[in-house]
Formats: structure tokens, C-alpha cells, sequence
């Protein structure tokens, strides 16, 4: 039979990965033991079997790991799986489906390694070994070891729970402890050595590197609050709150009497590495993450800076002359840790610091910040060589595979050929004797020229975007005075500088005049229109997804106010040029966020309206906030779930009434619900004696 086609769109692998009929299901991912003869959905198989291939991945790569939310696939090797019932991990291969980069991990040397447990929920239902695994899962529930899972997913944690259980388990079997255990005499000679841990603290003379580049990164707003968790002296949150940031922070050492405050932004700076016991730093890890409502930033120092000039071995770190301890964590081994402890995504921004973001939306925001590509998945399978390449020249292409990749990631980031000075590895071509033009023209070959055109498209879109917000504001920077980037992008797509600001200009006055921004409206599938007010309102993922005239028409307000993606809801007035931001109490994590601000903007009068809700008697609630939200929105489907009750009860948009005036507000809601006993999860209340 011919192998089935891999799924061509991201809904479709989402689909077939919803449909793997068996597999251990966790919140970012689905794991299932990777046996030939069980029934994974062909497109999937596809995929795998290809990539092993590539990748010369054998059979001791025994899990698979499908992302639910990213397009990610990785392979695992626990080669104790079939003996051990708590098989460790051995090595990691992760590979990011969208952008083709491979990530390879090992955890050989780990001395706290992560585990697996509820071993037949990776099987099929008939497997010979699944009631076997299925036993001992029940008997190690009825012990009680599964009430608190946050750390169980490493072995130290694992075995110091069975020791505080007083049970162990010998082959498939758990057993009481016997008396005598050389691990409790290993566990108390640990805690007798004398780590003095916040010795690692400094006095600081700027913001420290995590905390800079959440500034720089956009990530820490002034509406958000901040928590320092293992604070040290307290330099950062002392900077942050006299750059006006709502900041606080804890330290057991230095800050013991201070809250460990739930905040938007959690930094855990340069913690980890000074704790010796690995099964402390996961529990630290996981409760840093649980105070953290939007990211958390973890930082630790990093292999190959070690400079002491005398440290013995201890644990998988050291111990310094001052008694202090640091890990130096290897490339991969942070993002590891983060990722089996808080089974969310790592994701790295600088050597020893990683992000993790709640909210799937958030992280995606970020990555498009700072990358402007488009994710296209015709290419995906191109890179991923799931498809069969094109004609292509394979002798000059397979020598310089990994340098024209690298290339045309820049052809395509631009649009254009790049100048010599605008690629870094222009002298690594030139010994090549690859020409800029010879290397696009095998991209052409490669993958046709569709990518390009539309890259193309793109960015001369944007440029308009840009010169459009320019004219508005009735500033046009003289062409010299332009980057040098830019000047080459306005000779590439427009030819020259004035009629590049005409175009511009035409799409102003047309972003001005409601009939064609009623047009351009009216050709979307997405955003919600509330034809009684001329309000046209979208989630601010939305933006880049919009036509060029409504960018515009955006992108002028944020003169006035600021980056448009601080809002949540972006609502624009089609007859009258105005437009309001709205922020709401955590839109992303609530069904029924609540209003905060409101920032309405005159684009006419050049007026900026903020209106505070956060304090009124009463509060306002979004309800049926799928109304403008993008199809794909994570967790889109429970929030419909949501408003299919509220129907039910009675409750449906049309008597929102306009402008949503008609809603009830939060206080009108809970009694409602109050008197017909139900919880704001609108599920019933128990009943009370
Ligand atoms: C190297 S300092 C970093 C301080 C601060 N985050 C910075 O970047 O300047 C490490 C800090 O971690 C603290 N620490 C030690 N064990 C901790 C734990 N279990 N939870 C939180 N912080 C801890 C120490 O007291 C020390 O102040």
C-alpha cells in the first residue's frame, strides 16, 4: 500500500494527532510507546518513520512525544522501558516541525533524570504487558503516591516520596520498605553538608541580564506586576519599582518574611545553580511556575564559564572555596528540565535563560516579534524533506546543504537578495563560489517561486504599514537619513522614495474613508461586527492577519498610544475614525475576563481617552469572547463549550444588546448564579447542610 501523504495543514496534524487511539495524554503533548504493528493514523506514521530516517534514529528510540500545541515531534529513548516499571530517559531528539531545527539531549550523566510512570497508558489496550504496568499503577494510587504528581517526573523526587511512603518497588511490584535503607543515609549525609547557599548573592550595580531583557523584550509592562523569586539582595525589584514596576520578591535567605506573590512576570534568577539537592530545584522550579500568571524567566549560569580557582566535585556541581555550590548547566539541560517539570515549552532567548509562557498565544507573540516570518507549511515539508525536492542541482546543494539553508532563511526574511553586508557568512559563500543571485536562483529550483513572491508581498506590505503611520503623523524622514536596510528595501519594491510614499499615502486617506474600511471588513471570516454600532472588534493575534488599509488604520492610533499587541481587544469604529484598546484581567487565562482600561482614541481630533474600570461599584465582563478570537486560539473549544451552557441557561449575544451595554455585569452574573446554584464554572454548587 502507498505510505499516506503527511497532513498537509496544521489543523489536519492536529487531528490526527487527536485521533492516535491510544497514548498517555499530558498538556502539550501525547506520548505513545512506538511499537510498528500499533494503530497510529498513517499521516503520523509517515512523518516519523521519515524523520528517523533522516535522522538516524533507532529503534532504542522507543517514545514518541506529539505536541498538542506546537507542531513538534520528539523522539525518546528509555531503554529500560520493558524492565524498569519507572524507566529513566536516556536521550532527547526534539524536532520543531515549523521550523525544521532539531534539538538532541542527552541525559546519560543526569543524576536526577526524568521517569515515566503509569507505564500502559503508553501501550494499547491489548498489549500483553498493559495489565501487568495496569497493577501496579492501581496499587501505587492506593498508596497514596499519586495525590501530589507537580515533581514525581524525576527520580530523586520520585524515590524520596516512596521513602516518605515508607514502600519500594522491586520489579512490578510495590513492597514495603524494609528497615534498614542506604538512601536514607545518603539523604541525611546530604543535608549534612553545609551549603551556604545565598553566599551566591551580589550586590548588583544595573538590572540583572533576565530581568533587562524582559524589559527590552516587551514581555514586563508597567500594568503588570512582578515577582523576583529568590530575590537576593533585592537590586532588581528595588530598580524595577523605581522605574514605577509594581515588583516584589521573596528570598529565604535575605527576604524570608516577604509573600510569595502570584504575578504576571515570575523571575527565578540565577537560583537553580545554587542548590545542590536536584530534586530541590524541581520543586522550586514547579513553584516558581505555579506563582507565575503570564511567563516565567529562568536563568542559571552556564557550562564552559566555570572560573574558580579551586572547587571540589559534588552532586552534578561544585562546591567553591566560600562553601558555595553551582551547577553550570550544559546547552539543552535547562530547557530539558523546564520542559519535563512544567510540561510547558522552553523556550531560549539567551545562553542560560529561557521563557515560559502560559498562554500558547503569548509565546507565539513573542517568536513573531522577533522573527517576521510567516510559518508556511508547504515549506515545512520542504525543509523537513518530506516531499520530494524539485528538480534540483544535488551535487552543489548537498555540499552546502546547511549554509544555503541558512541563506535563504534570509532571502526569505527579507524579501530580497540580501546585501554582502546584510549576511554574515557572504565570505563562506564567496569560498563556496556561490553567488547571492546562484543561491536564490537554487531556492527557485528548490521549492518554486511562490515562497518568494509571497515574501516579497510581505514585506513590501509592511513597509507601507510603516511609511502610512509616517505620513500621518506628518513626518517623512528624509530618504538619507533612512537605515540602510530600509533604503534597499524602498529601491526593491518601489523603485524610489516618493512614490513609495505616495502609495503610502493613497492607503492612508483610503484607512480614512469608512467605505473601504467597511469593505475590507466585510471580506474577513474573522472578528466580531456589531452592525448596530459600526464596531468592528478582534483579538490583537489577529492584527498581522488583516488587510493592509486596517493595519493602517491601527498602526496610526498606536502613534498615539503604543504597541497595539499590549491591548487585548483592538476595536475599531468604522464611521467615525476612532478606535479603542481594551485590556481586560487576564483575558488569555479567563473565560469571562474582566474590563480594566479602556483607551479610546479620536484619530480625527488626534484624542486619547483612557477610561480606569477596575474600580467602579460594579465590574464589567466579556462574555462569548470567541467572537473574536482566531480560529485556532488555544483552548478555543472549551471556551465555546462555555457559551453553549450559557445559552442554555438563557443567556445568548443577542442580548448583549450594542456595544455588549446589555451584558450583565460581574456582580449581576454571580448573584444570578447564586440563585440558581450554580458555580461561575457553571457547574451545580454541592449542597450545603
Ligand atoms: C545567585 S543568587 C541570585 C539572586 C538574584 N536572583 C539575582 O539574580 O541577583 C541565588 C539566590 O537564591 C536563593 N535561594 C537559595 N535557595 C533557594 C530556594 N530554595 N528558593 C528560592 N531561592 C533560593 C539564595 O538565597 C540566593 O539569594
Amino acid at each position: 500500500m502507498e505510505p499516506q501523504a503527511p497532513p498537509r495543514s496544521l489543523a489536519a496534524y492536529r487531528e490526527a494527532v487527536a485521533s492516535l487511539p491510544f497514548g498517555k495524554v499530558l498538556p502539550t503533548a501525547v506520548y505513545v510507546l512506538d511499537l510498528p504493528e500499533s494503530p497510529v493514523p498513517e499521516n503520523l506514521r509517515t512523518i516519523a518513520n521519515r524523520l528517523r530516517e533522516r535522522l538516524q534514529l533507532g529503534p532504542e528510540f522507543n517514545l514518541l512525544k506529539w505536541g498538542t500545541l506546537e507542531l513538534k515531534l520528539s523522539f525518546l529513548a528509555y531503554p529500560t522501558f520493558e524492565d524498569e516499571a519507572h524507566p529513566a530517559l536516556k536521550e532527547a531528539v526534539s524536532i520543531d516541525l515549523a521550523s525544521g531545527s532539531v534539538r538532541r539531549v542527552s541525559y546519560a550523566d543526569r543524576v536526577n533524570p526524568p521517569i515515566l510512570h503509569r507505564k500502559e497508558t503508553f501501550l494499547p489496550e491489548g498489549h500483553p504487558d498493559h495489565v501487568r504496568y495496569r497493577k501496579l499503577t492501581e496499587a501505587e494510587e492506593a498508596a497514596g503516591l499519586y495525590e501530589e504528581t507537580a515533581t514525581i517526573g524525576f527520580r530523586r523526587n520520585w524515590e524520596n516520596l516512596l521513602r516518605s511512603k515508607r514502600v519500594a518497588i522491586q520489579g512490578h511490584r510495590l513492597v514495603p520498605l524494609a528497615e534498614e535503607d542506604p538512601e536514607d543515609q545518603k539523604a541525611i549525609n546530604l543535608a549534612a553538608v553545609k551549603i551556604e547557599r545565598h553566599r551566591t548573592a551580589l550586590s548588583r550595580a544595573g538590572l540583572s541580564m533576565p530581568v533587562r531583557t524582559l524589559l527590552d523584550n516587551g514581555i514586563l509592562r508597567q500594568i503588570d506586576t512582578f515577582f523576583d523569586y529568590g530575590c537576593g539582595l533585592g537590586d532588581d525589584v528595588a530598580s524595577l519599582q523605581v522605574l514605577g514596576y509594581r515588583a516584589s520578591g521573596w528570598d529565604p535567605h535575605y527576604a524570608p518574611a516577604e509573600l510569595k506573590r502570584e504575578s504576571e512576570i515570575v523571575n527565578l534568577g540565577f537560583v537553580l545553580n545554587v542548590i545542590e539537592d536536584p530534586a530541590e530545584r524541581v520543586e522550586v522550579l514547579v513553584d516558581a511556575w505555579s506563582h507565575a500568571r503570564r511567563v516565567l524567566a529562568v536563568s542559571t549560569l552556564v557550562a564552559g564559564r566555570e572560573n574558580y580557582s579551586h572547587a571540589d566535585a559534588f552532586e552534578d556541581g561544585l562546591v567553591t572555596v566560600r562553601n558555595t555550590f553551582q551547577k553550570h548547566f550544559e546547552p539543552g539541560e535547562l530547557a530539558g528540565l523546564i520542559e519535563h517539570a512544567l510540561h510547558a515549552e522552553a523556550i531560549p532567548v539567551e545562553l542560560g535563560l529561557c521563557y515560559v509562557f502560559r498562554e500558547i498565544g503569548d509565546q507565539q507573540d513573542f517568536l513573531s516579534r522577533r522573527t517576521r516570518r510567516v510559518i508556511d507549511w508547504e515549506q515545512i515539508h520542504q525543509r523537513l524533506r518530506l516531499l520530494k525536492p524539485t528538480r534540483v542541482r544535488l551535487s552543489l546543494y548537498d555540499r552546502h546543504l546547511e549554509l544555503l539553508e541558512d541563506f535563504w532563511k534570509t532571502l526569505v526574511d527579507l524579501g530580497r537578495l540580501p546585501r554582502p553586508e546584510e549576511y554574515e557568512r557572504i565570505e563562506e559563500l564567496r569560498e563556496a563560489r556561490i553567488t547571492a543571485n546562484q543561491a536564490a536562483r537554487l531556492f527557485v529550483e528548490k521549492y518554486g517561486e511562490e515562497p518568494l513572491s509571497e515574501a516579497r508581498q510581505r514585506r513590501r506590505e509592511d513597509l507601507l504599514v510603516y511609511l502610512a503611520a509616517g505620513e500621518f503623523q506628518k513626518r517623512r524622514t528624509p530618504f538619507v537619513r533612512l537605515s540602510n536596510s530600509l533604503r534597499l528595501d524602498i529601491k526593491a519594491f518601489f523603485g524610489h522614495y516618493a512614490g513609495a510614499c505616495d502609495e503610502a499615502r493613497e492607503l492612508l486617506f483610503a484607512s480614512g474613508d469608512s467605505d473601504e474600511i467597511e469593505a475590507a471588513i466585510t471580506d474577513l471570516e474573522f472578528g466580531w461586527f456589531d452592525a448596530s454600532q459600526g464596531h468592528f472588534t478582534i483579538h490583537r493575534s489577529l492584527i498581522d492577519s488583516l488587510p493592509a488599509i486596517l493595519r493602517i488604520y491601527i498602526e496610526c492610533a498606536a502613534q498615539l498610544y503604543g504597541d497595539p499587541r499590549q491591548a487585548d481587544l483592538i476595536k475599531l469604529h468604522v464611521y467615525s475614525g476612532k478606535l479603542t484598546f481594551l485590556h481586560f484581567d487576564d483575558f488569555d487565562g479567563k473565560t469571562l475576563p474582566e474590563l480594566v482600561t479602556r483607551v479610546k482614541i479620536d484619530l480625527r481630533r488626534l484624542f486619547v481617552l483612557v477610561v480606569d474600570h477596575s474600580d467602579g461599584e460594579t465590574h464589567q465582563i466579556l462574555f462569548f469572547k470567541e467572537r473574536f478570537l482566531p480560529a485556532d486560539y488555544p483552548g478555543r473549544e472549551s471556551i465555546e463549550q462555555y457559551s453553549k451552557r450559557l445559552r442554555k441557561l438563557g443567556i445568548n449575544e443577542s442580548m448583549l444588546g450594542p456595544n455588549d451595554q446589555g451584558a450583565p455585569s460581574r456582580e449581576e452574573f454571580e448573584s444570578a448564579l447564586e440563585q440558581v446554584g450554580l458555580t461561575r464554572g457553571l457547574a451545580r454548587k454541592p449542597k450545603t447542610r
